[in-house]
């Protein structure tokens, strides 16, 4: 089977009032922890990568890889999708590539980091939007900047400095016509999200609940939603790592995003800290053993344990064989016909 779009699974989540896990990938390994843990819970994917993924394992290396998952797992509905473009030139790399659905982060400037104003933003998303239409790949857009910097996206901060204002995120929308939003609630990236258990001073539910009142039909995304496990950090910090006590976003926030329109959750650092601490575990347990396939397994191990537990608990879990999996040409003629219209998005109208 080949790739198919996020707009698809998108589409068939909502209908089924679930959410996707969207995982991040860098190597085989990693996709063939997800191909295993979608598998065992008979769950559709997204598989992302960032620019520096791309960049990391090479384009065709993860296109082959991708290939090669759709090959072997042809029951799964996949979704290959471009993490925080930082341009248009980017997403039409990533789109030519045979990527089946890009994510335009103009939210941001060029070097994900500086925040851009809102026409700028409407302008890159509109342009990429238009090109990714025509050829049935599905467009996912962000209003708001997430916090932190310590993977290199987001403007600094809480996270709180730019938290997404609703009635921006309802004329980004019909403006730009995205198949999926991201918005700014408080969270970052990476391991170091809250210093405490999050609560709705500094994880921003309400405004996501407002979001999707005013836009029922957008299929939201959350960013940075990895849950930063405290069993994890303890095998990390176990054996030998050095983890500053840090809490993620909790599952049970996710879901009750989940009963209010969203369709994305993106994660990548729990999946870090699930590799991280096996390997390390390895290491300091069996210091004589150097075939990286006895750490490898084990992480891979770890991690598809992680991604299958999301799968459960996002809802995504049995959902595989509900229904065709459409091609990216029958998607692009859904653009061309109106059937595939995103419009119209806001409550009432
Ligand atoms: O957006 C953040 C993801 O965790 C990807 O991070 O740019 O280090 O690959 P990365
Ligand atoms: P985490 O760092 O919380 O896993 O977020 C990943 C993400 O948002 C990728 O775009
Ligand atoms: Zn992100």
């Amino acid at each position: 089977m080949p790739l198919v779009t996020m707009r698809q699974l998108l589409d068939e989540a909502a209908k089924g009032g679930y959410g996707v896990g969207a995982f991040n990938v860098n190597n085989m390994e990693q996709i063939q922890a997800i191909m295993e843990a979608a598998k065992e819970t008979s769950s559709p994917v997204i598989i992302q990568a960032s620019r520096g993924a791309r960049q990391y394992a090479q384009d065709r290396y993860l296109y082959h890889l991708m290939l090669a998952a759709a090959e072997l797992y042809p029951e799964i509905p996949i979704a290959m999708h471009q993490d925080h473009g930082n341009s248009f030139e980017t997403c039409k790399s990533a789109i030519e590539l045979g990527f089946t659905s890009v994510m335009m982060d103009g939210s941001l400037k060029t070097d994900g980091k500086t925040p851009t104003d809102f026409e700028e933003n409407v302008e890159v998303t509109r342009r990429v939007v238009d090109f990714a239409h025509e050829r049935g790949v599905t467009v996912e857009g962000e209003i708001g900047v997430l916090g932190g910097i310590e993977d290199g996206h987001g403007a600094g901060g809480t996270g709180l400095e730019h938290v997404t204002d609703p009635d921006q995120a309802v004329e980004f929308a019909e403006r730009t016509g995205v198949d999926a939003l991201a918005i700014a609630i408080g969270t970052s990236h990476g391991a170091y999200k809250f210093s405490k258990k999050p609560d709705g001073s500094v994880l921003k539910m309400d405004i996501l609940i407002e979001i999707h009142k005013r836009l029922p039909k957008t299929h939201l995304v959350m960013h940075g939603s990895s849950s930063v496990p405290k069993d994890l950090q303890e095998i990390v910090n176990k054996y030998g790592g050095h983890l500053k006590e840090t809490w993620g976003v909790p599952v049970e926030e996710i879901q009750l995003g989940i009963r209010h329109g969203v369709r994305k959750i993106n994660v990548d650092t729990d999946n870090r800290l699930a590799i991280t601490g096996a390997i390390r575990k390895v290491f300091a347990e069996s210091p004589e053993k150097f075939d990286p396939r006895d750490y490898m397994k084990p992480a891979r191990d770890a991690m598809h344990k992680l991604v299958a537990e999301r799968m459960t608990q996002f809802g995504q879990a049995g959902h595989a064989g509900d229904y065709v999996q459409k091609s990216v040409a029958s998607m692009a003629e859904g653009y061309r016909d109106g059937s595939l219209s995103t419009q119209p998005l806001v409550a009432g109208r």
